[in-house]
């Protein structure tokens, strides 16, 4: 009995720990991401034998979205090991180079697409290595922006571009922006003119036009107020929102689902979106950073402690406020990577690849980018540029790459 105890008592005072012990620092968030990072990739099976590489089944945005928070993990942490991977399933699903693969073109809806695109234009901004044979990152996101471009609407709606890309498939739901409320609705209809709407607020909806109001915000250096009380009431809204005080204030719920259980599995990914759209958003307007950083550091902490799950007991749930632990899966790993990988960029000299031309190919000088700035204090950037006007020693990033971003992510912006 007192043997018992004592066991009992030396492994508390020895303090083992169930799950990942997180502290907000640089080696700590580390660890945290790789362990993530390598419980994601086991539920990646689609570079195996017998199955489509970068192709997973019934969610094919979703191959996107991996890939996006891979690479972003790749260039915060340098470990290369995914890598191979990520740039065999990224080339794979290229399409005609521009992410519209004939096996799923059918049914593929504008979001889906643009899933890749970012991915793409991410690989892009931070020097993701390419291979020579391949047309380039850049390449590839432009391709999926040429597409986009020609679907937008501006007939309806005051402008904007559908979720879906099909007339069969016009029950249109895209997200659009209130401005004067600073609110994002879900679902909205163009038969009557985007009147009426869904009120379910996703976290996902206000990452994209928060980090495309911070890409407009910086492109025109602080400058157009438009942009800057976009930024401002969009970033107050998300922060009001989806971080209740009921659990604290900095813990990031996704209050649509979450708290009856009910999130499907693209939900499930959501909150991870929002957490890089937040840390772009640090980088592109830093004056936010005093603001984003407690949200995004209360909610590792808080995830970090719902990773208790599978054999080792790291496998992450859900929900990263402190609750039952429920299950996990793929996306909800991907999520908790995502999202320690986003409170990397704070320990991070994050530069913008400067890629001033486009339709290069892997081979071109842009590809340098990648070889020579896979960590996150080798800050070199050494592609060439023929922009003129490039400050001293910062990255520029030619408009060409801020439109793609921000056309893409500000989808419609009235
Ligand atoms: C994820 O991988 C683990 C470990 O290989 C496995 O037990 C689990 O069934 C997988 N889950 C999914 C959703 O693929
Ligand atoms: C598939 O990718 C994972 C994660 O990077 C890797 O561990 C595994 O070895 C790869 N499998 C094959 C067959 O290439
Ligand atoms: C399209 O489907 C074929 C047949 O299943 C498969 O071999 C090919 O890899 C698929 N292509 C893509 C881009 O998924
Ligand atoms: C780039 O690569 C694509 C696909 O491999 C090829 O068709 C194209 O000719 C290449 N372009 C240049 C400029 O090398
Ligand atoms: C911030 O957002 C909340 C929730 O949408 C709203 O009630 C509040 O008025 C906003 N505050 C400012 C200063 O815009
Ligand atoms: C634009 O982004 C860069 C980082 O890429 C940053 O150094 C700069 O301060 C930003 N501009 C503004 C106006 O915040």
């Amino acid at each position: 009995m007192l043997g018992k105890y004592l066991g009992i008592t030396s492994a508390l005072l020895a303090g083992s720990v169930v799950g990942i012990d997180l502290q907000i620092n640089e080696e700590s968030l580390k660890d945290a991401a790789a362990t993530t990072a390598f419980n994601t990739m086991l539920n990646y099976t689609s570079n195996t034998t017998g199955h489509i590489p970068g192709y997973i089944s019934k969610k094919w945005w979703e191959g996107g979205a991996l890939f996006q928070t891979m690479i972003e993990y790749w260039y915060v942490t340098g470990d290369t090991s995914n890598n191979p991977a990520v740039s065999q399933g990224m080339y794979w699903q290229r399409g005609d180079n521009n992410y519209f693969p004939a096996n799923y073109s059918a049914y593929l809806g504008n979001d889906d697409q643009m899933a890749w695109g970012l991915a793409a234009m991410t690989a892009a901004e931070l020097g993701y290595p390419q291979e020579t044979s391949m047309p380039s990152w850049l390449t590839l996101a432009e391709g999926v922006f040429q597409g986009q471009v020609r679907r937008w609407d501006s007939q309806s709606c005051g402008g904007g571009l559908h979720w879906q890309i099909f007339p069969y498939q016009i029950g249109v739901r895209v997200p659009i922006l209130d401005t004067h409320r600073w609110t994002i609705a879900d679902s909205i209809e163009i038969n009557d003119q985007c009147a009426s709407s869904s009120k379910i607020q996703w976290t996902s909806n206000y990452g994209s036009y928060l980090s495309g109001a911070a890409y407009m915000y910086n492109v025109t250096q602080g400058t157009t107020s438009k942009w800057k009380s976009g930024l401002d009431g969009l970033l107050n809204t998300t922060l009001t929102i989806f971080f209740p005080e009921q659990y604290g204030g900095n813990i990031m719920v996704e209050i649509a689902c979450e708290l009856r259980d009910v999130c499907d599995t693209n939900q499930e990914y959501f909150k991870g979106l929002l957490a890089s759209d937040l840390a772009s958003v640090t980088i592109l307007a830093p004056y936010t950073a005093p603001q984003i950083r407690p949200k995004l550091q209360g909610s590792a902490v808080g995830a970090a402690k719902q990773c208790i799950g599978g054999a080792d007991q790291t496998l992450c749930g859900q929900r990263w406020y402190p609750s039952p632990w429920e299950s996990a899966d793929l996306e909800t790993q991907l999520s908790a990577t995502s999202l320690f990988t986003s409170n990397l960029v704070a320990f991070a000299d994050v530069q913008l690849a400067t890629q001033a031309t486009s339709s290069q190919n892997g081979s071109s000088a842009e590809s340098q980018a990648g070889t020579t700035s896979n960590t996150m204090s080798s800050t070199s950037s050494t592609a060439s540029t023929t922009s003129t006007d490039r400050p001293n020693g910062a990255a520029v990033i030619p408009r060409s790459l801020w439109v793609v971003n921000v056309l893409i992510l500000g989808q419609l912006w009235l």
